[in-house]
């Protein structure tokens, strides 16, 4: 069952999303060579509760951090630790979800650390433009497939993979609701969107193939050829006309 919010609810995220979205790029902007990402995973936990916000990851299905730090082979759920240390030249991917008065929002953003190599430069940016090809398709009266065969056919345009075995949702008084939104499929197919649905989506975007497999720690997802990954991601509000950025400072 797909939730639609109210007016109010979607008020009350935009709060939560403009909190989110101020602390990840605050977290992303200590993104730099030595810094290790527990302190990052630290630094987004201390402003999200400043600002009166709790983080939604942690505790989440067991999830040990409020902040997932995912590097190079690394596509999501990556876990924060003080041994792992973020390199010159390493494509890391922030991901952070807020609860704020009973509604969560969830985004993410890649950044390159120090100095990358193009192809690292060019999945950030294929993957940042995914997402954006996939929220230009969203309005009421479209279909999650339009979003899924906007982001595929983009990304795969420009020779890159997109991950399957992984997908957007909504969200709301949930981390992940219904419906899942997958980066790929057939226009005109899939549910219906409505004014007022919520929805994470999200891209994942690998150098090479899209093929991906958990650790033994039961969380950092990796690229099983061992390629380059990216990941962006957005809560956004449907409306009659479009759609609203929720994760925007
Ligand atoms: N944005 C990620 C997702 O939607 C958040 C993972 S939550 C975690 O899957 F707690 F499981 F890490
Ligand atoms: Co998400």
């Amino acid at each position: 069952m797909i939730v639609i919010k109210s007016q109010e609810d979607i008020r009350t995220m935009r709060e939560g999303g403009a909190i989110l979205a101020e602390v990840l790029h605050e977290v992303a902007r200590h993104a730099v060579p030595d810094a290790d990402t527990l302190s990052l995973d630290r630094m987004a936990q201390d402003l999200l509760v400043a600002r009166g916000g709790t983080p939604a990851f942690k505790g989440y299905q067991g999830y040990p951090a409020s902040l997932c730090v995912s590097i190079n082979n690394e596509v999501v759920h990556g876990i924060p630790s003080r041994e792992k240390k973020l390199r010159d030249g390493d494509v890391v991917g922030l991901d952070l979800g807020v609860l704020y008065k009973g509604f969560y929002t969830d985004m993410a953003v890649t950044v390159g650390v120090g100095k990358v190599s193009r192809t690292a430069r060019r999945l950030i940016e294929v993957t940042r433009q995914a997402l954006e090809r996939g929220l230009r398709k969203v309005r009421a009266g479209a279909t999650l497939g339009d979003i899924g065969n906007a982001v595929q056919s983009f990304v795969e345009k420009k020779g890159f993979g997109v991950v399957r075995s992984l997908v957007g949702h909504g969200v709301g008084t949930e981390v992940h609701e219904d419906p899942p939104v997958p980066n790929y499929g057939e226009a005109g197919t899939g549910a219906v969107l409505k004014a007022g649905m919520t929805l994470a989506i999200e891209p994942m975007v690998t150098v090479g193939d899209y093929a991906v497999s958990t650790l033994d720690d039961q969380w950092t997802v990796i690229t099983d050829d061992g390629s380059l990954a990216a990941h962006f991601e957005h809560t956004i509000a449907v409306t009659e006309r479009g759609y609203e950025i929720l994760t925007r400072s």
